[in-house]
């Protein structure tokens, strides 16, 4: 019998080669097992990393078929902890048998691998086989428990900090992704350390606001930098900036919003009144209603910070341009009485202003909602629900787990060093403090399974039809290829709907998951069963296209739209204008963050849309989880599609003045990492 072990590629600094300590193995087949044998601890002395080692396993009798392969790690001096990608089984009649590993192998009693072809549970017929799904996920569910971390959130890993983590999903030592490395080295690179001493000094003028830009080469901020104050270039964010989300048609005004067709008339440029425009579906709106009454950021005595809850009504005018038409800071009255609505034509303070209003509003919306809870967290459940539910072996296990990679320890160093009390999300940002959680708990009490539905969202906020938006464009392209290779892997295992009903860990995976989101609203849509293939197929792609696609889409275009300060303002220093004509360019600048907060909030979109060292993108799955030939053709399938859609985004952009790259497959990464 022989064993071939092969030990992970990639360069980490948990691992020393050359000091494995004493390793038994034992085979187990379907009709005997093989004794417990000591491996030569002399091989694995000359044991590199990346390197595969072969080694003999004596047996008196035929094991029969190789189903399990159990393995001891003895401890020699130290905890020498190494990692396995997998191992393979030939016997002596030449059979082959694999069992992928891809785990850390540390001061655990025994590891046990089942051969890799995928089963359902329904599928295994021994007892031997039963007992090692049910042991397996019964120690699992040990390993990952709940907690609510902050009352009203997801529900979250039960873990203070990295250092508790299950070893398996903690973050490699050499990991240069980790944000707090980014964030220091951010700090360096772009020169903030000297301007950080100048803390809460505001800046002399808009241009001052370049001092922290020196070290900037980046087409599309340097492109927002020039054009950040034009209203062409506001509206296009809302589209396809980093938070393409709040957007959606207007068909009535918000009883709120005190604006008239007085008002924008001059704005509308196809003679037709404000009634008609609304009618014709060429109003469209951005409400930021979750922060109203929100308390500002309240944790330095000495900088007074202020939100506000805007409305932004924007337009399509004829030349298919979203344009911003009237905007609204306040909301005094369900009538709307006694609310100021700044428009295009008053002073250019005036405008300038409200325009920052509303992109500092959006900033922190995007920071909280679209981005911490409806990716980040969102998908930690799913991970823990996978984690808890589904056995190695299980289909869906394979297919999930490269999309939930660092994702709970990115959101466990988040809850340590960024949105707790005194965190980084306290030093710049106007939702800082008591508001994180305000702010998020609001956002479930609306939060459904459906706006994780891309081709759903896009329905619900009324934007089928909104020009040039390649947000939704790509993101379409994107959901569909996924579903298809969802689908291709769903009918491999499941023959009927009535596998997907008898199948008892999928079927407890999902209502983990609705227990997970339990502080959503009775009416969120979280599936507690599935009946059929088709909603397997719809939940699997949510899964997946949240932690990639999502993801990608609202994460890497950080430096891009936020570094120009004053384009998304992290908060404001300055009450918002409640009358028109009070406000000059020293009030703005005194509204806008100061010289310590521009460095804090520059250091950290920097370092949250870094791309980490061997990033694999989307349908990139080195790790070979499935063993069977029709799942790596569905692989190869994905790939080509993913292929076509990058070259169809690529051609797109040759004409486009700003690309649009964030949901090029190409630069989506499988999964939320950072
Ligand atoms: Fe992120």
């Amino acid at each position: 019998m022989n064993s071939k072990w092969q030990k992970k590629p990639k360069q980490s600094s948990n691992e020393f080669a050359g000091t494995i300590d004493y390793v038994y193995l034992t085979l187990v087949g379907t009709e005997r097992c093989s004794d417990r044998t000591l491996l030569d601890k002399s091989f694995f002395d000359r044991f590199a990393r990346g390197s595969v080692m072969s080694f003999d396993v004596s047996v008196k009798e035929t094991l029969g078929h190789i189903v399990l392969v159990k393995f001891e790690k003895k401890k020699l001096l130290f905890n020498d902890q190494w990692y396995c990608r997998n191992i393979n089984v030939t016997s002596p009649s030449g059979d082959c048998f694999d069992f992928p590993c891809y785990r850390w192998i540390g001061n655990e009693k025994e590891v046990v691998l089942q051969e890799g072809m995928a089963r359902l549970p329904q599928d295994d017929q021994t007892s031997l086989l039963k007992e090692h799904r049910r042991s397996e996920l019964q120690s699992r569910q040990q390993l990952f428990r709940w907690k609510e971390w902050r009352p009203g959130f997801p529900m979250s890993i039960d873990a203070n900090s990295g250092t508790d983590l299950y070893l398996d999903i903690k973050f490699d030592v050499a990991k240069t992704v980790d944000f707090d490395l980014n964030y220091l080295k951010a700090i360096e690179n772009l020169g903030l350390n000297k301007l950080i001493s100048l803390f809460q000094s505001s800046w002399m003028d808009i241009a001052d606001f370049g001092k922290i830009f020196l070290n900037i080469k980046n087409p599309v901020s340097e492109y927002v930098m020039q054009n950040w104050n034009e209203d062409f270039m506001f509206g296009y964010q809302f589209l396809n900036g980093c938070n393409p989300v709040m957007i959606s048609k207007c068909m009535n005004l918000p009883d709120k919003f005190a604006v008239t067709q007085e008002m924008v008339q001059g704005s509308l440029d196809r003679g037709l009144t404000l009634q008609k425009e609304l009618k014709a579906g060429n109003i469209y709106i951005a409400d930021y209603a979750i922060l109203e009454g929100v308390q500002a950021n309240a944790t330095d005595p000495n900088t007074q910070q202020y939100l506000a809850a805007p409305f932004c009504l924007l337009y399509k005018n004829s030349q298919n341009e979203i344009i911003p038409i009237a905007i609204q800071l306040s909301r005094q009255s369900t009538a709307g009485e006694g609310n100021t609505v700044f428009l295009p034509n008053d002073n250019q303070y005036d405008w300038m202003l409200a325009k920052m209003w509303v992109k500092s509003s959006d900033f922190n919306v995007h920071q909280l909602v679209t981005h911490l809870l409806r990716t980040h967290l969102i998908s930690e459940v799913f991970a823990i629900a996978m984690y808890r539910q589904l056995a190695a072996v299980h289909p869906v296990y394979k297919l999930l787990i490269p999309h939930v990679h660092f994702t709970i320890a990115i959101n466990t160093a988040a809850r340590e060093n960024l949105i707790c009390e005194s965190g980084l999300f306290d030093k710049a940002n106007s939702t800082g403090g008591t508001a994180i959680v305000e702010v998020v708990q609001k956002a479930m009490k609306t939060l459904t399974y459906k706006s994780l539905c891309f081709p759903e969202a896009m329905k619900a906020r009324g934007v089928e039809d909104l020009p040039n938006y390649y947000y939704r464009d790509d993101g379409m392209m994107v959901w569909e290829a996924m579903k298809s290779f969802v689908s291709d892997v769903v009918k491999i295992y499941y023959g009927s709907d009535e596998t997907v009903q008898e199948d008892k860990e999928i079927q407890a995976f999902v209502k983990d998951v609705c227990f997970g989101m339990k502080n959503c609203p009775k009416n969120c849509e979280f599936p507690d069963s599935l009946k059929t293939r088709e909603q397997l197929v719809e939940f699997l792609t949510v899964v997946i296209f949240t932690a990639s696609a999502q993801h990608a889409a609202v994460n890497f275009g950080q430096y891009d739209w936020f570094a120009w300060v004053p384009n998304s303002p992290s908060t404001m220093r300055k009450p918002p204008p409640t009358q028109k004509g009070q406000v000059d360019m020293k009030y703005i600048m005194e509204s806008l963050p100061d010289r310590g907060r521009s460095c804090w909030h520059l250091g950290a979109v920097w370092a949250l849309s870094r791309f980490q060292d061997n990033e694999l993108f989307l349908g990139e799955y080195p790790d070979m989880y499935f063993t069977e030939q029709p799942v790596m053709e569905a692989i190869e399938n994905f790939r080509k599609k993913l292929a076509e859609v990058t070259n169809i985004i690529k051609s797109r952009n040759k004409n486009l003045k700003v690309p649009y790259c964030y949901l090029s497959p190409d630069q989506i990464p499988n999964s939320v990492a950072i």
